[in-house]
């Protein structure tokens, strides 16, 4: 047995637990956090090695989980392709998409995507413990698609459903490049010594089945198997998506993330000793205190296999949720099978 719960899991391979960790786990909700956030913004902290190295370990200093993920955002690589853009807290993009030429003169070669998540990851690297993973991460190519077309986050995304409907040739030649940029992101975040990818594909749960297969499904696929000679475990996350979890699950990656409103146990009996699933407490529940929590916890467990599961939330950690919930997990995965 490997001491890395997270890898184990992800080969379906026995854990004398589950590994947890919580995305968004470096954030508004730690004190420490926002004490450096008074300071820094949000692009400094995460353009800094040494800031976004400080922020990434605050939650391990805290909480015995059992990987980190690199404090960076899934827009932070975009900016190898000219895109300028801010945070507030969500990305607002400076010139937003909105006809073909802008996308015809976007770059399609990168020399290097991000040298300071790079060096982040290395800083971050040297300093965990022998049973932690770490983590790299990016948006999937329509995701990112969304904001850049939208200029910012807004319910169901109509700006980029509208131009797939009027530009779907000039779309695809943006996701193409989209995914380009992707592949060549996640080998630098791998050689740097990232040891697991996850793909972030919040807003896939927009499309219908036919649609997914036209703008999602190529690219995934020509994002992770340009992956696959690395032999690095890919997780996908979708949120919202139900409808589409069994496709995306046809995908040859190694775990499937998974927001509240799937039913996990159903899922991991359909996908048994094929893929691992990651999640999916509702992260609200992590509001109404640790009793609470505990409760809710034990009954996730309890429904779910510990051979290939990897305890997380189905969302973010919302930057209001007490400390003691979190500690209240932990509790609950290292005295639950
Ligand atoms: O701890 C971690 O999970 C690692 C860092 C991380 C951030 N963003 C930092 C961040 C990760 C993995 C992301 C991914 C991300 N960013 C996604 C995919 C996951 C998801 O939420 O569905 C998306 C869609 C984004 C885009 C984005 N960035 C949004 C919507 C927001 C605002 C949301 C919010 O929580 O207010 C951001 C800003 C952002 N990215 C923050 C953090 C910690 C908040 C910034 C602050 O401190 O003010």
């Amino acid at each position: 047995m490997n001491n890395k719960r997270l890898l184990n899991a992800l080969n379906l391979k026995e854990n004398d637990h589950r590994p947890i960790w919580i995305m968004r786990q470096a954030g508004r909700y730690l004190p420490e956090y926002r004490k450096v956030r008074e300071k820094y913004s949000f692009r400094e902290v995460s353009e800094t090695p040494e800031l976004a190295a400080e922020v990434t370990l605050q939650p391990l200093k805290r909480f015995e989980f059992d990987a980190s993920i690199i404090f960076a955002d899934i827009i932070t690589p975009l900016k190898a392709m000219n895109i300028n853009f801010d945070f507030s807290p969500g990305p607002i993009i400076e010139n937003p998409i909105n006809n073909p030429r802008q996308i015809d003169a976007l770059p399609d070669k990168f020399y290097e995507v991000a040298p300071e998540v790079q060096a982040s990851l290395k800083l971050v690297k040297s300093e965990l413990k022998s049973h932690q993973t770490l983590i790299g991460f990016g948006g999937a190519p329509w995701t990112l698609a969304a904001y850049l077309i939208q200029g910012k986050g807004q319910k169901d995304f109509p700006a980029i459903r509208r131009f797939a409907s009027e530009h779907p040739e000039s779309l695809q030649s943006l996701l193409t490049k989209l995914s380009d940029l992707s592949i060549q992101y996640f080998k630098e975040q791998i050689d740097s010594g990232a040891e697991v990818i996850q793909i972030f594909d919040s807003w896939a749960g927009l499309l219908s089945i036919k649609d997914w297969q036209t703008w999602i499904q190529p690219h995934l696929l020509h994002i992770v198997s340009a992956l696959k000679a690395s032999n690095i475990p890919v997780i996908l996350f979708l949120q919202n998506a139900n409808h589409l979890v069994e496709y995306y699950c046809e995908l040859p990656i190694s775990g499937i993330g998974v927001d509240w409103r799937v039913d996990l146990s159903k899922l991991q009996s359909k996908l048994k000793d094929h893929i691992a699933v990651q999640g999916n407490l509702d992260p609200a529940i992590l509001l109404a205190g640790p009793e609470i929590t505990k409760k809710y916890a034990i009954n996730l467990l309890n429904s779910i296999d510990p051979k290939g599961h990897i305890m997380n939330l189905g969302h973010g950690i919302l930057p209001n949720t007490p400390i003691e919930s979190v500690h209240a997990l932990i509790e609950v995965i290292k005295n639950e099978r």
